[in-house]
């Protein structure tokens, strides 16, 4: 779906997110939402708080599993996705704590195994995934997979791309100071959503769209395996999808 600008696209993104949380509300039962960082989903996450504010929207039966994080990290960071989550979204609602999931980059590295195998126990433990959302980064990944990936991937500690470091060098000040590696849900966790939505904003995505929407399917642009998946949506503005 193209809309005019990310404002109006991000609203009915937050609004397909707030209508499954009140769906399930209404059932007394919890929405379990996969959740993405990067600068693509701030408007979703800006319109989620307006809905809580203004008009009632409760987290209270929200269970959240974000995509990834950095590693290491520690949650304290400026850097860390754990940060970002709670500036963009955690602080604002009224979501219990207890029910926020992401991945711990604080972990030494024998245990990480462990930990990702928990998380996706975890996530099928509250029924999978009900809406995943996700951006893309300029090397095809979602969540952090890289290319090179397997469609079937779990969570997993993964070495980022030299291209993703040097997007992310401007928050760190530095390439130098990019952590090399993450943990990420795996393309298989991300799968087994019910609901995928893929964001993407301005020209400087629209080449990777093209690829991920029209190109050959392939683990060197792991975005391009959504294309075998029939829950998935791509929402764009004009200039991501000026090349389609
Ligand atoms: C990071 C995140 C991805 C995100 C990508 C794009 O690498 N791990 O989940 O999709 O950046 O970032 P942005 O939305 O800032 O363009």
């Amino acid at each position: 779906t193209v809309y005019p600008n990310q404002d109006v696209a991000s609203i009915h993104v937050a609004n397909r997110i707030a209508s499954i949380i009140r769906e399930k509300q209404a059932k007394g039962e919890t929405a379990v939402l996969g959740l993405a960082t990067g600068a693509t989903p701030i408007k979703v996450y800006k319109e989620l708080v307006r809905l809580h504010k203004e008009e009632g929207l409760s987290f209270k039966n929200v269970v959240t599993f974000n995509l990834d994080e950095y590693y290491p990290m520690q949650p304290t960071s400026p850097q860390s996705y754990v940060t970002f989550m709670n500036k963009n979204l955690f602080d604002h609602v009224d979501i219990p704590r207890e029910n926020i999931n992401i991945p711990d980059g604080t972990l030494s590295e024998d245990k990480v195994q462990a930990f990702c195998e928990a998380y996706e126990q975890k996530i099928s433990d509250f029924g999978g995934i009900d809406i995943q959302i996700l951006g893309i980064g300029r090397t095809g990944h979602i969540g952090f997979n890289e290319p090179g990936s397997a469609p079937n991937s779990g969570t997993r500690l993964v070495t980022l791309d030299d291209l993703t470091r040097r997007d992310a060098s401007h928050d760190f000040g530095g390439k130098e100071n990019v952590p090399t590696k993450a943990i990420t849900m795996g393309v298989g966790t991300i799968f087994k959503a019910r609901e995928i939505i893929l964001m993407a904003w301005n020209e400087k995505k629209a080449e990777i769209i093209k690829k991920a929407v029209e190109g050959e399917i392939s683990s060197e642009i792991p975005a391009t395996y959504l294309q075998l998946s029939d829950n998935v949506e791509f929402v764009l503005d004009q200039g991501a999808a000026s090349l389609l």
